[in-house]
């Protein structure tokens, strides 16, 4: 690498961890060592296939498949053996489980969906979270189900297909303008935003923060911050929406919710009941900024061995 530009990847590399060491509150060793885990895979049992639980569960434990309880999922394991022992078995190409990192069970469980719910999905593809919605639901309830990539559709529909998901529009509408789109109002809503995927970088890897840029989160921040007002107007008064990233920058976070109180007096942050490995409040403060606080009722998921870095907030509309 020519010297210039391995000074620049050094930068970047100091610039990440310093931020890291801020939001997490730990020292520089710990900051690095966090995101330099091999992150292990978590099983979910698909209530929607055509076997029960219990025989599912028996047919892994048939397959030597070693599998640890997550406390706040009952219907949720971590991987022990490797991932290739589900996804490359029966089990996984007849929908009866789905391979997932645990922090991406921590959205629906947030949720709560209820028989019956009128669901929308904002940013659904590939799928994970939506059959998750269904398969806590028993598919009793008014899935609608939006990407605003239309190439990752075909993605998305393959999954409703192989997991028994069984929704009623799915649709391409872009996040920022939904309400150019739809005029229907719902129980539930799930933002689980595109971003700028901190919680995906392994720094064992030379080349890990070859995208990342504070360029990048401002632009994701932008797009959250439309993305998540358009949404808040198609939620019902009562029900409940729910705002997650694979990443942790406050700017994608914490900053589009505050903006939300500020801009929606409707808006209220509730506590979530649940409480995974490596979960932490949110900040109510970062850099020059000062957030509401009740962003400490948010959720922000540290790395661990099960956990890829999230974030998790859950709104409520009022009356
Ligand atoms: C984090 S992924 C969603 C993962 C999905 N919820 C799951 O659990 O499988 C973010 C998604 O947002 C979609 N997306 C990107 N820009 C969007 C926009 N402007 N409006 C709606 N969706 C968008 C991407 O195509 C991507 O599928």
């Amino acid at each position: 690498m020519p010297r210039s530009s391995r000074e620049f990847e050094d930068r970047k590399r100091r610039e990440f961890l310093q931020r890291v060491q801020r939001i997490l509150d730990v020292k520089q060793g710990e900051a690095e060592s966090l995101f330099s885990i091999d992150l292990q895979s978590s099983v979910r049992i698909n209530q929607l296939a055509p076997l029960s639980a219990a025989d599912i569960v028996q047919q892994m434990h048939d397959a030597n498949v070693d599998l640890e309880p997550i406390p706040w999922r009952s219907d949720a394991y971590h991987l022990l053996s490797e991932k290739t022992a589900v996804s490359q078995s029966p089990l996984f190409q007849s929908g009866l489980a789905y391979l997932q990192n645990a922090s991406s069970l921590i959205p629906p469980c947030a949720m709560d969906p209820q028989p019956g719910d009128a669901i929308l999905d904002v940013c659904a593809a590939p799928g994970g979270k939506s059959s998750d919605i269904a398969s806590l639901t028993g598919n009793d309830c008014r899935l609608w189900l939006n990407d605003g990539i239309a190439a990752r559709l075909e993605k998305l529909r393959e999954v409703v297909a192989q997991f028994f998901v069984r929704p009623d529009q799915i649709t391409d509408f872009p996040g920022q303008y939904l309400t150019k789109h739809i005029d229907t109002q719902f129980d539930r809503i799930l933002l689980d935003a595109q971003c700028s995927g901190e919680g995906m970088l392994n720094l064992r890897f030379p080349k890990a923060l070859r995208f990342w840029s504070l360029a990048r989160i401002r632009k994701f921040s932008r797009l959250q911050e439309k993305m998540l007002t358009e949404a808040f107007k198609l939620l019902r008064p009562g029900g409940v929406l729910v705002y997650s990233t694979c990443t942790l920058a406050p700017e994608e976070n914490e900053a589009p919710i505050d903006r939300l109180l500020r801009i929606a007096p409707a808006a209220s942050l509730e506590p979530m009941e649940f409480t995974p490995t490596g979960a932490r409040p949110g900040l109510t403060r970062w850099q020059d900024r000062k957030y509401d606080r009740q962003l400490e009722h948010a959720m922000r998921i540290a790395p661990s061995t099960f956990h890829e870095a999230f974030f998790v907030c859950k709104i409520r509309k009022s009356d």
